[in-house]
């Protein structure tokens, strides 16, 4: 097996396990606090995933927020926030999106062979087109992320990524932020999908750290032998 980067999820989900609500509007599940904090790992990181429902859906930045934490990786010699990556199979997104239009960094596309040429039609002028082979595997594109330099990548949901990552045994980290609120919602997504996960009754995952922030509490759980505690 190649070398793939560090991997660490992470996301906010409500109680009883939803991403999202069901309405069109994006729930808050973090606060300020948790915010910063998120921001804080994502500068010690070189690239950043989300789904390419979660670029359309929330329109992220998905930038390094605060100022000195910026300087600090410039004088590191890094950019000042991760490159940042997505991974979509009909490459339906704006390029009018946060995820193109900000930052002074790389932006990466990954799609299936046989979408290449049309994803490059559409966003070629505003981010790097990657074949991510037929179909793309969380494994592969973390493969050639390392190839690219990518030593630390952080993935940022949604779900559907969330689960591959899992259920391919890919993660070495996660943070689970729990809100202290119910969705109620069956229509809402999920942190994960259905699947077969690596943790399960007969190999219990380890929980590394229980972190009340405010009014949410982080869930830091150790996925792989890789794991380390900063
Ligand atoms: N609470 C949190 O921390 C948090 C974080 C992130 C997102 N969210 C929420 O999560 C929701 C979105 O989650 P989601 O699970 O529906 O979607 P998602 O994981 O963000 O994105 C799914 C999309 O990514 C693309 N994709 C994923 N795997 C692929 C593969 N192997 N090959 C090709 N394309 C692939 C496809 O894009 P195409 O459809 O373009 O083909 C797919 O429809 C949003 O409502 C957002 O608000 C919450």
């Amino acid at each position: 097996m190649a070398d793939r980067p560090y991997t660490l999820l992470s996301c906010g989900i409500s109680i009883d396990g939803y991403l999202d609500s069901a309405a069109d509007e994006r729930l808050l599940l973090s606060n300020n606090a948790d915010l910063d904090r998120v921001d804080a790992v994502r500068a010690t990181c070189d690239a950043i995933l989300v789904g390419a429902t979660t670029v359309r859906n929330d329109n992220p930045r998905l930038l390094v927020r605060r100022q000195a934490r910026r300087e600090e990786r410039v004088a590191r010699g890094l950019p000042p926030s991760p490159t940042k990556v997505t991974v979509t199979r009909g490459a339906k997104l704006d390029v009018g999106a946060s995820f193109f239009t900000t930052g002074d960094t790389e932006k990466l596309v990954y799609c299936p062979s046989t979408r290449v040429a049309a994803a490059r039609d559409r966003l070629g002028s505003v981010a790097t087109v990657i074949d991510g082979g037929e179909p793309v595997t969380m494994q592969r594109l973390s493969e050639d992320l390392y190839a690219r330099g990518a030593r630390r990548l952080m993935v940022e949901g949604g779900g559907i990524v969330h689960t591959q990552f899992l259920t391919a045994d890919l993660a070495d980290e996660l943070h689970l932020v729990v809100a202290p609120l119910f969705v109620g919602d069956s229509r809402a997504r999920r942190f994960v999908g259905d699947g077969r996960f690596p943790w399960n009754p007969g190999r219990r995952a380890t929980l590394a750290e229980v972190r009340p922030i405010d009014d949410v509490v982080l869930l830091r759980y150790a996925l792989s032998s890789r794991f380390r505690m900063d």
